[in-house]
Protein backbone atom coordinates (compact mmCIF):
# COMPACT_ATOMS: atom_id res chain seq x y z
CA UNK A 1 0.00 0.00 0.00
CA UNK A 2 1.44 3.23 -1.06
CA UNK A 3 1.38 6.28 0.98
CA UNK A 4 -0.07 9.52 -0.21
CA UNK A 5 1.02 12.71 -0.57
CA UNK A 6 0.21 14.24 2.18
CA UNK A 7 1.25 11.43 4.44
CA UNK A 8 4.36 11.71 2.81
CA UNK A 9 4.89 15.42 3.39
CA UNK A 10 3.78 14.56 7.02
CA UNK A 11 6.36 12.33 7.11
CA UNK A 12 9.68 14.09 5.46
CA UNK A 13 8.61 18.20 6.74
CA UNK A 14 11.15 17.99 9.68
CA UNK A 15 13.45 15.86 7.96
CA UNK A 16 16.79 16.09 8.91
CA UNK A 17 18.70 13.14 6.94
CA UNK A 18 21.14 15.38 6.08
CA UNK A 19 22.44 18.56 6.55
CA UNK A 20 20.95 20.51 4.22
CA UNK A 21 17.73 20.41 6.77
CA UNK A 22 19.76 22.61 8.91
CA UNK A 23 20.54 25.42 6.20
CA UNK A 24 16.78 24.93 4.56
CA UNK A 25 14.34 27.72 4.71
CA UNK A 26 11.35 25.52 3.22
CA UNK A 27 11.39 21.92 2.68
CA UNK A 28 10.68 21.99 -1.70
CA UNK A 29 8.28 18.42 -1.49
CA UNK A 30 6.66 18.66 -4.96
CA UNK A 31 3.84 20.65 -6.30
CA UNK A 32 0.71 19.78 -9.11
CA UNK A 33 -2.09 16.91 -9.74
CA UNK A 34 -1.62 14.24 -7.40
CA UNK A 35 -2.89 11.65 -10.28
CA UNK A 36 -0.86 13.35 -12.74
CA UNK A 37 -0.06 11.35 -16.03
CA UNK A 38 3.34 13.46 -16.54
CA UNK A 39 6.27 14.05 -13.83
CA UNK A 40 9.03 16.16 -13.89
CA UNK A 41 11.63 15.76 -11.77
CA UNK A 42 14.30 18.41 -11.56
CA UNK A 43 17.85 18.42 -9.55
CA UNK A 44 17.35 20.56 -6.30
CA UNK A 45 15.31 23.89 -4.95
CA UNK A 46 17.44 27.22 -6.43
CA UNK A 47 16.87 30.35 -4.02
CA UNK A 48 13.07 31.49 -4.91
CA UNK A 49 11.99 27.81 -4.35
CA UNK A 50 13.94 27.65 -1.16
CA UNK A 51 11.82 31.07 -0.11
CA UNK A 52 8.66 29.59 -1.46
CA UNK A 53 8.50 26.24 -0.85
CA UNK A 54 7.31 25.95 -4.43
CA UNK A 55 9.50 23.78 -7.41
CA UNK A 56 10.76 25.84 -10.41
CA UNK A 57 9.36 29.15 -9.65
CA UNK A 58 12.40 31.10 -10.19
CA UNK A 59 13.87 32.40 -13.64
CA UNK A 60 14.14 28.29 -14.70
CA UNK A 61 11.02 27.10 -13.93
CA UNK A 62 8.97 30.71 -15.98
CA UNK A 63 11.18 29.34 -18.76
CA UNK A 64 9.84 25.64 -18.05
CA UNK A 65 6.36 27.10 -17.97
CA UNK A 66 6.58 28.90 -21.34
CA UNK A 67 7.83 25.60 -22.73
CA UNK A 68 4.66 23.98 -21.11
CA UNK A 69 2.43 26.66 -22.68
CA UNK A 70 4.12 26.32 -26.20
CA UNK A 71 3.44 22.46 -26.30
CA UNK A 72 -0.12 22.56 -25.32
CA UNK A 73 0.28 21.46 -21.61
CA UNK A 74 -0.92 22.93 -18.43
CA UNK A 75 1.51 23.33 -15.67
CA UNK A 76 -1.61 22.32 -13.02
CA UNK A 77 -2.48 18.98 -14.80
CA UNK A 78 1.70 18.23 -13.98
CA UNK A 79 3.29 17.48 -11.31
CA UNK A 80 6.95 18.72 -10.28
CA UNK A 81 9.13 17.72 -7.99
CA UNK A 82 13.60 17.37 -7.46
CA UNK A 83 15.46 14.98 -6.54
CA UNK A 84 16.54 16.75 -3.42
CA UNK A 85 13.66 18.25 -1.11
CA UNK A 86 16.65 21.14 -0.09
CA UNK A 87 18.21 24.08 -1.53
CA UNK A 88 22.15 23.32 -1.69
CA UNK A 89 24.19 26.14 -0.12
CA UNK A 90 25.05 28.63 -3.26
CA UNK A 91 22.72 26.34 -5.67
CA UNK A 92 26.05 23.93 -5.76
CA UNK A 93 25.47 20.30 -6.97
CA UNK A 94 23.94 18.02 -4.98
CA UNK A 95 26.47 15.50 -3.17
CA UNK A 96 25.87 11.74 -3.30
CA UNK A 97 25.34 11.15 0.31
CA UNK A 98 22.44 13.89 -0.06
CA UNK A 99 20.76 12.23 -2.82
CA UNK A 100 20.95 9.22 -1.08
CA UNK A 101 19.19 10.46 1.94
CA UNK A 102 16.81 12.26 -0.19
CA UNK A 103 15.38 9.55 -3.03
CA UNK A 104 13.30 7.82 -0.64
CA UNK A 105 10.49 10.48 -0.62
CA UNK A 106 11.19 10.72 -4.20
CA UNK A 107 9.93 7.12 -4.96
CA UNK A 108 6.70 7.42 -2.47
CA UNK A 109 5.94 10.34 -4.02
CA UNK A 110 6.25 8.58 -7.60
CA UNK A 111 4.08 5.28 -6.12
CA UNK A 112 1.52 7.71 -4.87
CA UNK A 113 1.09 9.38 -8.48
CA UNK A 114 1.67 6.47 -10.79
CA UNK A 115 2.87 8.68 -13.73
CA UNK A 116 3.19 7.09 -17.15
CA UNK A 117 5.81 9.26 -18.04
CA UNK A 118 8.87 10.80 -15.81
CA UNK A 119 10.87 13.46 -17.43
CA UNK A 120 14.27 14.37 -15.56
CA UNK A 121 15.26 18.16 -16.17
CA UNK A 122 18.99 17.89 -16.60
CA UNK A 123 21.77 15.54 -16.23
CA UNK A 124 21.66 15.57 -12.85
CA UNK A 125 18.11 14.18 -12.59
CA UNK A 126 18.95 12.04 -15.41
CA UNK A 127 22.09 10.25 -13.89
CA UNK A 128 20.04 9.69 -10.97
CA UNK A 129 16.78 8.54 -12.29
CA UNK A 130 17.53 6.98 -15.74
CA UNK A 131 21.42 5.72 -15.45
CA UNK A 132 24.74 6.85 -14.14
CA UNK A 133 26.48 7.32 -17.24
CA UNK A 134 23.40 9.47 -18.79
CA UNK A 135 24.89 11.60 -21.41
CA UNK A 136 22.58 14.65 -21.72
CA UNK A 137 24.23 16.62 -25.16
CA UNK A 138 23.73 12.79 -26.81
CA UNK A 139 20.63 11.64 -24.82
CA UNK A 140 18.27 14.20 -24.21
CA UNK A 141 14.70 13.38 -26.00
CA UNK A 142 15.52 9.78 -25.82
CA UNK A 143 12.71 6.85 -24.51
CA UNK A 144 13.97 4.61 -21.88
CA UNK A 145 11.01 2.23 -20.65
CA UNK A 146 11.37 1.84 -16.79
CA UNK A 147 9.02 -0.72 -15.21
CA UNK A 148 5.33 1.18 -15.55
CA UNK A 149 6.65 3.90 -17.03
CA UNK A 150 8.52 6.14 -20.00
CA UNK A 151 11.28 8.25 -19.18
CA UNK A 152 13.53 10.28 -21.07
CA UNK A 153 15.39 13.85 -20.00
CA UNK A 154 15.37 17.19 -21.40
CA UNK A 155 18.04 19.86 -20.94
CA UNK A 156 17.62 21.36 -17.49
CA UNK A 157 15.72 25.12 -18.38
CA UNK A 158 19.10 26.87 -16.39
CA UNK A 159 20.93 24.93 -18.84
CA UNK A 160 18.74 26.86 -21.55
CA UNK A 161 19.20 30.44 -19.55
CA UNK A 162 23.44 30.07 -20.04
CA UNK A 163 23.01 28.70 -24.11
CA UNK A 164 20.25 29.58 -25.99
CA UNK A 165 21.14 27.46 -28.59
CA UNK A 166 20.02 24.42 -26.71
CA UNK A 167 16.09 26.02 -27.12
CA UNK A 168 15.77 24.04 -30.69
CA UNK A 169 15.76 20.96 -29.19
CA UNK A 170 14.29 21.52 -25.82
CA UNK A 171 10.80 22.44 -28.05
CA UNK A 172 11.29 19.57 -30.25
CA UNK A 173 11.90 17.64 -27.23
CA UNK A 174 8.74 18.82 -25.33
CA UNK A 175 6.43 18.48 -28.64
CA UNK A 176 7.44 14.80 -28.35
CA UNK A 177 6.88 14.45 -24.75
CA UNK A 178 3.51 16.05 -25.37
CA UNK A 179 2.84 13.64 -28.09
CA UNK A 180 3.78 10.25 -25.96
CA UNK A 181 1.65 11.40 -23.29
CA UNK A 182 -2.19 11.66 -25.54
CA UNK A 183 -0.68 8.49 -27.73
CA UNK A 184 -1.06 6.68 -24.03
CA UNK A 185 -4.69 8.45 -23.94
CA UNK A 186 -7.91 6.68 -24.45
CA UNK A 187 -10.09 8.05 -27.18
CA UNK A 188 -12.94 9.17 -25.39
CA UNK A 189 -16.62 7.48 -26.07
CA UNK A 190 -18.81 10.11 -27.63
N1 LIG B 1 16.25 24.00 -10.46
C1 LIG B 1 15.83 22.76 -10.11
O1 LIG B 1 16.43 21.75 -10.46
N2 LIG B 1 14.74 22.67 -9.34
C2 LIG B 1 14.03 23.72 -8.95
O2 LIG B 1 13.01 23.53 -8.26
C3 LIG B 1 14.49 24.99 -9.34
C4 LIG B 1 15.60 25.11 -10.09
Amino acid sequence: MSRSLDEILESCRDCRNCELGNTRTNLVFGTGNPQADLMFVGEAPGEQEDLTGVPFVGRAGQLLDRYLYAVGIDRESVYIANILKCRPPKNRDPLPEEEDACIGILREQVKAIQPKIIVCLGRISAMRLIKPDFKITAEHGKWFRKGDFWMTAVYHPAALLRDPRKKEDMLEDMKAIRKKLSEGQEPSVV
